[in-house]
């Protein structure tokens, strides 16, 4: 018996050195943790339970029957951050610089069913030098094999991906189709063709970090949520990130005892829009001051920042957040902000997370840049993504809620479930002046001033709205928070169905 325990202890010892302590010093050297290393941060400490630990590649070309090394480049199981479970997969790029093999790609596939069976989340932690060159068209088939199964997932259980070192060619669609990414600094990248390639192709000189390093695609793609400075910076954010998570779409959103009063006032509110329209101020102070102890988790800060999207609590459980930022382009809705807050709609929606929306816009940004390429399309997304969720959705409109922007931001008319305004919000077709400009055309500038005047004492406040029921209650900024909480309690038990289809068509 002990003899077989012995081989067992020796097996297993031979199998987490992966590819051997030279290549686990290269990787340190890089500044990067091993597979296994990234596990020991994600997760709690001694729960991994790994699967599959002896399984071997069954590529015999190139000598490869020669070079077996047990887990093939990936180590895969389950665990739990702070007690919850979650099904992960850690490519080991010591093991043939991590790339999928069949039987790679199989282990991935064998965590993600058995996540999706239980209602569990995945979260991958990516780090691989793509398909396994020698197996050709089997790595091919293991890719599409993950991929099928991202699809299936998606809507089901959360899916959550960490780029912590390459991640080249057609391998960056797996992740791609994961609800989030978060990408550490200047060791990993993304992108379908490499800086070789695109040399060859296009005669463009760029670095891999240009190309698709993690700014790159924090900032200018969106491809990347969250840019980290290191491997531990991420896994660390990963686990304050999944404690918001509901584990699938058959679960409530996860609660916390919290601290603070769901009645807390908060005078500062009250004086928090400037005296001028045109001054800009930073929603983020309103988020913090309305979510429990002011945490808010926000998503893709460096990409389209005119939104915000995050998640926060009220009274413990889990929110989302969407709101304009006047500080940026004084707020208005673009191509980019549209899609970056319908996609985080959706997946609110998807997983039953109650959405808050605070708005102040000024409209959508004009100009031949957004007409040409496609802000019809783009600013429908949001539309359609607040018009199909049936979460709780509680609106808060701070100031500006002009034009078409104001219907998007999940209006009353949009199913809006409580609309509430500060006395602040100025809810209109347009700004008074544009507006005047417009029906008055011709008038000399007095004229105009005098009917500017006249039309914001007509439109410059909420409650022509609020006469029409679009607004449910005009309240004082420093009642937000106890607004929002009441709210929510009421509409915990909330019952709404889109009518059955198959799958709606969103303009993509
Ligand atoms: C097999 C691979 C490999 C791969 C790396 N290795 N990539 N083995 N298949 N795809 C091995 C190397 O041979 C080496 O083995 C070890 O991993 C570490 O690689 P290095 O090159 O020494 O590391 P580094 O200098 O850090 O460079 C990393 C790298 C580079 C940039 C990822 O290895 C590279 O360019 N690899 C090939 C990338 C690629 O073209 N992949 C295919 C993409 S197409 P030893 O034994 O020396 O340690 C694709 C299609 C997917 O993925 C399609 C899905 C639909």
């Amino acid at each position: 018996m002990s003899a077989n325990i012995a081989e067992m202890e020796k097996r297993r010892a031979a199998a987490k050195l992966g590819g051997g302590q030279k290549r686990i010093d290269a990787q340190h050297a890089k500044g990067k943790l091993t597979a296994r290393e990234r596990l020991d941060v994600l997760l709690d400490e001694g729960s991994f339970e790994e699967m599959d630990l002896y399984v071997e590649h069954d590529c015999v070309d190139f000598g490869m029957q020669d070079q077996k090394i047990p887990g093939d480049g990936v180590v895969t199981g389950s665990g739990t951050i702070n007690g919850r479970l979650v099904y992960v997969f850690s490519q080991d790029f010591t093991v043939f610089g991590g790339s999928l093999s069949a039987r790679h790609a199989q282990k991935i596939c064998k965590v993600m069913d058995a996540a999706m069976k239980v209602g569990a989340p995945v979260i991958g932690l990516n780090d691989s030098g793509g398909a396994r060159i020698q197996e050709g068209v089997a790595s091919l088939g293991g890719y599409a094999d993950v991929f099928q199964r991202n699809v299936l997932a998606s809507g089901v259980v959360p899916q959550l991906s960490l780029i912590m070192g390459p991640c080249a060619g057609g391998a960056v669609y797996s992740p791609a189709m994961t609800d989030f990414i978060f990408m550490v600094k200047d060791s990993s990248y993304m992108f379908v063709t490499g800086p070789e390639v695109v040399k060859t192709v296009t005669n463009e000189v760029v670095t891999q970090e240009e190309l698709g390093g993690a700014i790159t695609h924090s900032s200018k793609t969106s491809v990347s949520d969250l840019a980290l400075e290191n491997d531990i910076e991420a896994l660390l954010a990963a686990r304050d990130f999944f404690d918001f998570l509901p584990s699938s779409n058959r679960d409530d959103v996860p609660e916390r005892p919290s601290a603070d009063a769901w009645d807390r006032l908060e005078p500062s509110l009250d004086t928090i829009i400037p005296p001028s329209a045109n001054q800009p101020y930073d929603m983020h102070e309103v988020i913090r001051k309305t979510v429990d102890e002011g945490e808010f988790f926000e998503l893709q800060p460096l990409h389209a920042s005119n939104i915000i999207i995050g998640f926060g609590r009220i009274e413990g459980r889990t929110v989302g957040i969407v709101a304009n930022q006047p500080m940026v382009l004084a707020g208005v809705l673009d191509i980019n902000s549209s899609k970056k807050a319908a996609r985080f709609v959706r997946f609110c929606d998807a997983f039953s997370i109650p959405i808050i929306t605070f708005v102040d816009v000024p409209g959508f940004l004009p100009g031949t840049d957004q007409e040409h390429n496609g802000i019809i399309k783009h600013g429908a997304k949001l539309l359609f993504a607040y018009g199909e969720a049936t979460v709780p959705k509680i609106t808060v409109i701070t100031r500006k809620a002009y034009g078409g922007a104001y219907d998007v931001m999940s209006s009353k008319h949009l199913r809006g479930d409580l609309n509430y305004a500060w006395p602040t919000a100025e809810i209109a077709v347009m700004g008074a002046k544009g507006a005047v400009e417009i029906i008055f055309r011709g008038q000399n500038a007095d004229g105009i001033a005098a009917k500017t005047k006249e039309y914001e004492d007509r439109f410059a406040n909420p409650f022509v709205a609020a006469s029409r029921g679009y607004i449910d209650e005009v309240i004082y900024p420093h009642s937000t928070r106890r607004r929002i909480a009441l709210g929510l309690r009421k509409l915990r038990n909330k019952s709404l169905e889109n009518p059955w289809k198959k799958h709606d068509n969103i303009p993509l």
